[in-house]
């Protein structure tokens, strides 16, 4: 689960010993530790891509991380839209990326 996790940091204090908990992102389970965000969460398990673009379908991720660009939005508790990087991951909540829509919105559309 750590493979990818930052432990040790040569300026910010990391807070150590942190509940493990159990999450689920597009049906696979993952482990996080309590006060992860769902981004870092993910990110620690080694995954990048969080949803695709609505439109074009192109991978999408962490950009920001701090709640402006709307990159990060997933599924999360039965919630569209949910920003990855500013919402803590939660025991057992089951998260799911945002799919590219079958019928693309093109100006001009009714
Ligand atoms: S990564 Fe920009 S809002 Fe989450």
């Amino acid at each position: 689960m750590d493979a990818f996790r930052v432990t040790k940091h040569p300026v910010l204090k990391l807070k150590q010993n942190r509940k493990e908990i159990a999450f689920v992102f597009e049906d696979q389970p993952y482990k996080a530790y309590e006060e992860d965000t769902i981004a870092s969460a993910l990110l620690a398990n080694g995954i990048r891509m969080l949803r695709r673009h609505e439109e074009s379908g192109s991978p999408r991720g962490v950009y920001c991380n701090i709640g402006h660009c709307f990159e990060c939005r997933v599924t999360a508790r039965g919630e569209e839209g949910v920003r990855a990087c500013l919402t803590p991951v939660e025991d057992g909540m089951v998260v799911s990326s945002g799919k590219q829509l079958p019928t693309p919105f093109k100006e001009g559309d009714q």
